[in-house]
């Protein structure tokens, strides 16, 4: 588990982010920060379209943009939504997190607390490369 320094900065990286979503059809501001084994942080918004189902939910663009970085190894992500509560992650997200950061801490922030799950919590029973078998050669 990360120091609690270290997810008080990613929490304020994924509220920041926040600030930028384009969320013009939901009103539903999203925020999420990627931490990096070197450290880097790479942040992300959702970002909607009038075409809805182009929308991009903030966790994909913060690991896409992790990933499209050079970043091989993601330690921790951290995700604000708009309400005081915690956001829960959709399942698009969390599939695309068992496949680029599996091992990561996933921070749920909330105003006045956070929640930190593993990827396998979220998604127990999950579908991954391995059910592929000798088709993924
Ligand atoms: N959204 C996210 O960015 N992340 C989630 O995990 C849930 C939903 C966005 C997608 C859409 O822009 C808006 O929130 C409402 O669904």
């Amino acid at each position: 588990m990360a120091e609690a320094a270290t997810v008080e900065e990613l929490v304020a990286a994924a509220r920041d982010a926040r600030v930028r979503a384009r969320a013009t059809y939901s009103n539903f501001p999203v925020g999420a920060a990627v931490r990096c084994a070197d450290g880097r942080i790479f942040q992300g918004c959702n970002i909607e379209n009038a075409s809805l189902g182009l929308t991009m939910c903030a966790e994909r663009v913060a690991l896409f943009s992790a990933v499209a970085a050079g970043c091989h190894h993601i330690t921790a992500i951290a995700i604000a939504g708009p309400g005081s509560d915690p956001l829960s992650p959709c399942g698009a997200c969390r599939q695309v997190m068992l496949e680029l950061a599996p091992d990561a801490d996933v921070i749920l922030a909330g105003d006045e607390e956070h929640r930190v799950y593993t990827v396998a919590d979220l998604l127990p029973d999950a579908f991954g490369v391995a059910d592929l078998g000798d088709s993924a050669e």
